[in-house]
């Protein structure tokens, strides 16, 4: 018998019942595709069989592209949203194909803030603002001013526009569970709007939402509170962080353990996906394979005792390289993306690379002679 601890289960807890298992730790990372022919939020059938291939292909998980929890909030005019009936619809059509294929479905709700309304990564367009003409939008942040040099001015958000979004994460929370989703991550990581409140770097305010961590990290815990009190108590609530802006003075690890060690404390957060970086630029970050594993190690360890599960996430593209992450304790979980768009059936692979019996593939039967 082969033992491999990424094809072990594992259980996300939940404050009630017995958690989310997952047949294996391998998730799927939240990937923007940014090319919905429509501009109203819905997910298309390029997403399902976007999604529904890694399902297909054996990961124990699968995390949608950053989903708007309103229309602001998306990253660019072609994201999909959780705010109205047709998205929460077509998201629907989406968990239960990925559930048919054997996959635990999260969603990862996002606002953008500051960096909304631009279009990264296009082809043939230039990193950048959306200009209104084309579908583009005034955005808004922790502060009045551009979140990066680039990009047009937020407007710093009113105590009432702050309710407005946390109210606003609790109503796509709702509408993920309706659409049958198993976990909801928040995006707290890469810039977008709960890392501009909790970074030093772009929430300078005065006010009770800024100033020192407990004003900096307000945002985030209701986010989490508001969401919490309205998702199921037997399903887990995650949250993905940048746990560092790898800069001097920014946000950054010992903060990081101390903010996700209190939303497990005090609001339920039972699972914690490691990034780094987006705000700050030029910021130097030493890119290369696994070069976020140790910010997720150093989480791993304070908060050991805790129930969160810790999943390393950067660079993690070999089966081997996954096994030793998790064998050496560094992690709980791995998410895996752009070596899952190379490979949809990477963790299919994986598991055969890894020794696991062909009967045991997570695998669709239907591929019973593709000779992993
Ligand atoms: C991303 N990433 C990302 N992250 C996130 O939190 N929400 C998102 O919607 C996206 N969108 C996105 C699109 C594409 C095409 C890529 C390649 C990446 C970041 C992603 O989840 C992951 O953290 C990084 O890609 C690093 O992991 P890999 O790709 O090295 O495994």
């Amino acid at each position: 018998v082969t033992m491999s601890v990424l094809f072990t289960p594992i259980t996300l807890p939940a404050p009630e019942g017995p958690g989310l298992v997952l047949r294996n730790r391998a998730i799927v990372a939240p990937m923007c595709q940014y090319v919905i022919d429509a501009e109203d939020g819905v997910p298309r059938d390029w997403h399902l069989q976007h999604l529904g291939s890694f399902a297909a292909g054996g990961f124990g998980m699968v995390t949608t592209e950053a989903t708007g929890v309103e229309a602001r909030g998306r990253i660019s005019p072609r994201d999909v949203g959780l705010y109205d009936d047709e998205q929460q619809r077509a998201h629907e059509r989406l968990v239960t194909f990925l559930h048919s294929q054997g996959a635990a479905a999260a969603v990862q709700l996002a606002h953008a803030g500051g960096k909304a309304s631009t279009f990264p990564w296009l082809p043939g367009q230039p990193d950048g603002t959306v200009p209104a003409a084309d579908g583009g939008w005034s955005t808004v942040s922790a502060v009045d001013g551009p979140v990066l040099p680039g990009l047009s001015a937020a407007a710093g958000l009113s105590r009432e526009g702050i309710a407005e979004v946390v109210a606003a994460f609790a109503a796509a929370a709702r509408r993920a569970d309706a659409a049958g989703y198993d976990a909801i991550q928040l995006h707290g990581a890469h810039g977008y709007l709960i890392h501009q409140f909790l970074s030093p770097l772009t929430n300078t305010r005065t006010d009770e939402y800024g100033g020192d961590e407990e004003g900096r990290t307000r945002l985030a815990r209701e986010v989490a509170a508001a969401v919490r009190a309205v998702w199921p108590a037997h399903k887990p609530l995650g949250i993905r962080i940048s746990a560092t802006d790898w800069v001097d003075g920014g946000w950054d690890v010992p903060a990081s353990a101390r903010l996700i060690r209190r939303l497990a404390e005090e609001h339920g957060v039972t699972w914690v996906d490691v990034s780094s970086g987006g705000l700050g630029g030029g910021a130097a970050i030493p890119v290369g394979p696994g070069y976020q594993v140790p910010l997720a190690a150093e989480l791993t360890r304070q908060l050991a005792g805790t129930p969160v599960v810790v999943s390393a996430v950067g660079l993690v593209e070999e089966a081997l390289q996954a096994e030793t992450i998790l064998a050496t304790g560094q992690a709980h979980a791995v998410s895996i993306g752009r070596a899952a768009l190379r490979d949809p059936h990477w963790a299919t692979s994986a598991a055969a690379r890894l020794g696991i019996d062909r009967t045991e593939l997570p695998r669709p039967p239907q591929y019973w002679r593709a000779g992993w």
